[in-house]
């Protein structure tokens, strides 16, 4: 339905033609969060939510586009000073100038987008943007960049383009997800393998806050200092140390009177995180998802006191699962609003979201958005 809309869209606002279509989804993460950027391990999915886009090369220097969603168009060039003042359009510049910048010849293009991702909810629309733009492109411009490199462009252009100094995960579960599959990453040497996950007797439903998190908000960006400022003092004592994941409680308790308080606890978390993941791949290798859930919340807990990127509505929903007996839950992405991930064993699901939503509403005055997700395809073309 979705290339209907983007085929006419484009059709009644720059004239019939033909266009193709390509679509490319958001994410989620059963675990492994903050991790990327500092060398470990994360664990998306992509997911059956996300921005299909009509695009078609029209042989001039400008790209004139249309969100169709906000009803919103703009035009512009493909020179550094041409970027463009809306924030959606920027993603669009951005990837476009980045993938020059990896030699791709990217002229003028018309394009229509529409999308079913939430924006700001922590399920990665800025990364579904960028992605569906980069394979597009590529594939238009028969280009000789393969996905990581075209990951490795969404990502840079959020450095560029947005201020948000993000990881490499987003981009990468967009273009490499796989139906019916997690994706365990290492972000240092770039490593990956399909995880099928199909947990039995279990469901997994995002629950949003509806407050929307701003990453650019520097907050996330000041997390990122505080990593590196820690590696920096580790490495004064141990050289080979390139990435917080990498060192280990010891390490972390030498040099506690080197950094501050607020360092100390961020790095606490990602060192905890790192061996969560491992946590948690064996317990999936076992069926454990117990013990899965049980790692989710010590997550949610650790992303909240210690890392302190949670937010009220996100702790109260943390709070209601764990009260309802949910195997697990937490706060999903980069966090200061956005989604919980809940791992909701069958027999409680009705329950579980007819108490949240009373409760929340009670608090807040709405009801979270309930989204339930199912693990699908990365970024493609729709024939
Ligand atoms: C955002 C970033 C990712 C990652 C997560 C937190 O989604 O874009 O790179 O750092 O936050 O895990």
């Amino acid at each position: 339905m979705s290339k209907e809309i983007v085929i006419n869209a484009l059709a009644a606002h720059y004239g019939a033609a033909d266009a193709k279509v390509f679509a490319a989804p958001g994410r989620i993460n059963l675990i492994g969060e903050h991790t990327d950027y500092n060398g470990g391990y994360v664990f998306p999915g992509a997911i059956d939510k996300g921005i299909t886009a009509a695009i078609r090369l029209n042989g001039s220097d400008r790209i004139r586009a249309l969100a169709i969603d906000l009803n919103e168009q703009a035009e512009f060039g493909l020179q550094e000073e041409d970027a463009p003042t809306q924030q959606w359009a920027r993603y669009i510049f951005g990837i476009s100038r980045e993938l020059i910048k990896r030699g791709l010849p990217v002229g003028g293009f018309d394009t229509a987008f529409t999308g079913d991702v939430p924006l700001g909810a922590g399920m990665s629309s800025s990364a579904a943007l960028e992605s569906v733009y980069a394979f597009a492109l590529n594939q238009l411009l028969d280009g000789h960049l393969d996905k990581l490199e075209l990951a490795r462009a969404g990502q840079a252009t959020e450095h560029n383009y947005c201020g948000v100094k993000c990881g490499i995960m987003d981009q990468f579960a967009s273009l490499f997800g796989k139906a019916g599959n997690l994706i365990l990453l290492n972000c240092h040497s770039m490593e990956y393998h399909y995880y099928p996950f199909h947990p039995e007797g279990y469901r997994l439903v995002l629950l949003d806050t509806q407050v929307k998190h701003e990453l650019a908000s520097s907050a996330y960006n000041k997390r990122r200092q505080s990593c590196e400022a820690v590696v920096a003092a580790v490495q004064k004592r141990h050289k080979d140390i390139a990435f917080l994941c990498d060192v280990t409680f010891d390490m972390l308790h030498e040099i506690r009177d080197e950094i501050s308080a607020e360092e100390f606890r961020c790095a606490q978390y990602v060192v905890g995180e790192t061996a969560r993941v491992k946590n948690v791949c064996t317990a999936l290798e076992l069926g454990d998802y117990e013990t899965v859930g049980q790692m989710m919340y010590e997550t949610h807990y650790g992303m909240s006191h210690l890392y302190e990127v949670s937010c009220r509505e996100l702790d109260s929903l943390n709070d209601m699962a764990k009260a309802c007996g949910v195997a697990g839950s937490r706060v999903m992405g980069g966090g200061f609003g956005g989604c919980t991930l809940n791992l909701v064993q069958e027999s409680l699901y009705d329950a579980f979201i007819s108490s949240v939503n009373t409760k929340y509403f009670e608090q807040y005055g709405k009801t979270p958005k309930v989204y339930e997700v199912v693990i699908s395809d990365g970024a493609r073309e729709l024939c």
